[in-house]
């Protein structure tokens, strides 16, 4: 099978996002095509919708999908901001049966972790580095001299007895109607939380967050440098497909 060329697509809580990826340069080589998340977002919908894009792209090749929750061997065993019957469905082979294609699903913050680190601001780190993403959930994967943990889900450790993503994720600081300095205050608590319980050397920003880095770097001060994610939202879609690469390398 050719990997050269993989379709990405990352599932979000508002838009399901896809692009045909370079896979040794780490670039997208198609215009992203987006439709929205359907409401309710469940499997049967969902996998309607990745079907709608790969038609799109007129695609026979592998697929890699980053999904907004716990992803065990391709099973979805979480899924906070989506609906609860994605719990324990195989979704490897829900979407493969769906669009015909070979579809590989992995966690969406280990997705655009596995392309920054490889392509963006993390590229040939050594070191501890903690990427978060910061959308309508938080995402969290830490990488450990350019080693992926996956499956981390730090974005619901308690912060004020609730959900940390309650408080912090750019979804927070739209329904509470926040300014970008008064969401700062409270994701930079989140970080100094993170901070003390993982003590990452270098501190990665991803998600729709990463474009307005200027709005709120300024205002935190933790003990780690922090940096955008430089792949910006297309991380999440190379590392899909990248993701895809090495699980079918592995296969072969
Ligand atoms: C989910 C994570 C996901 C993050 C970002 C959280 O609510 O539990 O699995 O990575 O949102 O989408």
């Amino acid at each position: 099978m050719k990997l050269k060329k993989i379709l990405g697509i990352d599932i979000g809580g508002s838009g399901v996002k896809g692009a045909i990826v370079h896979t040794k340069k780490g670039k997208l080589k198609t215009k992203r095509y987006r439709i929205p998340t359907p409401q309710p977002a469940t499997p049967e919908a969902v996998a309607e919708v990745i079907k709608k894009i790969v038609d799109h792209f007129d695609w026979k090749g592998p697929v890699g999908v980053g999904f907004p929750g716990v992803i065990q061997q391709g099973f979805a065993r979480t899924a906070a901001n989506l609906d609860d019957s994605w719990i324990d469905v195989n979704l490897n082979k829900l979407f493969s049966k769906k669009t015909g294609c070979k579809v590989h699903v992995v966690n969406d913050a280990d997705a655009a972790g596995m392309g920054e680190m490889k392509f963006g601001s993390g590229k040939k780190f050594k070191g501890v580095a903690l990427l978060v993403t910061v959308g309508t959930g938080l995402g969290t994967v830490v990488f450990t001299n350019g080693k992926l943990m996956p499956n981390m889900e730090m974005g619901h450790i308690m912060l004020h007895g609730d959900d940390a993503e309650k408080y912090a994720s750019d979804a927070a600081r739209k329904a509470d109607d926040l300014s970008w300095e008064d969401w700062a205050l409270r994701f930079n608590e989140y970080l100094k939380r993170m901070e003390d319980l993982l003590w990452p050397d270098l501190i990665i920003i991803g998600g729709g967050a990463s474009k307005k880095d200027d709005k709120f770097v300024k205002h935190l001060d933790t003990r780690a440098k922090v940096v955008p994610a430089t792949l910006l939202n297309e991380a999440g879609i190379i590392g899909a497909a990248l993701t895809s690469r090495y699980y079918n390398k592995m296969e072969s």
